[in-house]
């Protein structure tokens, strides 16, 4: 780590909120362990948001919308996208060349696990996301990995596949000195102002978490993690990571990419904020 990195690291460090182009610097204390970040992010999110309760961040911008959190109860009755989730659930069903299926690859059968990603692999040194999981699942099944980021097959197949986790609490483990090091590059990565606009994701997504910026109410990042994919206005399937790179757009910068480094350890970071919140994926956003 050079000096710079370890200097972020250190603080916590400052971001900057973009509307207008106002700069807001704030400096959180000194960084220890990540359970130590995550429950300083929680604290400064009750501070923000006095009685919401911890759960409730699931919501995402809701939380500031009684009447959005209100047509999203009644969408999620009759979901516009049940015949994505069916695509999906052919897809994991569906026998590769030599009988095994998705199932076979994953501990359960595949359900209650996505609570356990992103987690650090030490044998191949990498953060695995449900989604590598699901293509090295493949390729140890001898068929052609998917495209990350494309609407079939890997799209639908997730929307369906983390559905049967829902209700899993997030579990995300951060245990080797490496793990740490790509928990830590994800946390400066949201900590870090980037691109034309010279803003964070903790810009918005902390300070601004609950205003209304360019007609959407901006959510906070306690609770990120999980609910994905979401389907926009009912119809777009976006990953998370698909929403990194739509963030990244805005604050004008090229996105890093789907599974790339960058990405993954930002994933990882997240995740690991929302631990302890419940799972409900493929779920309806404005
Ligand atoms: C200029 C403000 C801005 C910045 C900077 C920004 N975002 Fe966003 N982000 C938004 C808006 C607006 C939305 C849509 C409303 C919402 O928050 O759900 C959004 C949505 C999201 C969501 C989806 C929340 C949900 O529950 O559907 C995630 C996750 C997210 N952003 C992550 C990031 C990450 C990671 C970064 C940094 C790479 C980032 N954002 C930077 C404005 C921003």
């Amino acid at each position: 780590m050079n000096a710079r990195r370890r200097r972020i690291a250190r603080c916590w460090a400052g971001s900057i909120a973009t509307l207008a182009l106002a700069m807001v610097t704030i400096a959180f204390a000194a960084a220890d362990d990540p359970e130590a970040d995550r429950t300083r992010m929680i604290q400064f999110f009750e501070a923000r948001f006095p009685d919401m309760p911890l759960e409730d961040y699931v919501y995402g911008a809701m939380i500031s919308s009684p009447d959005a959190r209100a047509q999203y109860e009644q969408i999620m009755e009759f979901p516009p996208f049940l015949n994505d989730l069916d695509a999906g659930r052919k897809i994991w069903e569906k026998p590769f060349a030599n009988g095994r299926t998705f199932a076979d690859c994953f501990p359960n059968g595949g359900h209650s696990v996505v609570g356990n990603y992103p987690y650090y692999d030490e044998r191949a040194k990498q953060v695995v996301t449900f989604e590598r999981a699901l293509n090295r699942c493949l390729e140890d099944n001898g068929e052609a990995p998917m495209r990350y980021g494309e609407r079939e097959p890997m799209g639908v197949l997730t929307a369906y596949a983390r559905t049967l986790s829902d209700g899993m609490r997030m579990n995300i483990e951060v245990q080797s000195s490496e793990a740490r090091a790509h928990y830590e590059a994800g946390r400066d990565l949201f900590f870090r102002r980037i691109g034309q606009l010279n803003a964070a994701c903790a810009g918005c997504h902390m300070h601004l978490a609950g205003r209304i910026m360019r007609m959407e109410i901006i959510s906070p990042a306690l609770g990120h993690a999980t609910h994905w994919p979401i389907f926009r206005a009912g119809e777009e399937l976006m990953t998370f990571q698909g929403r990194f790179n739509r963030c990244m757009e805005q604050m004008r910068a090229v996105p890093y990419g789907y599974d790339s480094v960058e990405w993954n350890d930002l994933e990882y970071f997240l995740s690991y904020l929302s631990n302890g919140l419940p799972l409900q994926s493929s779920v309806f956003r404005k």
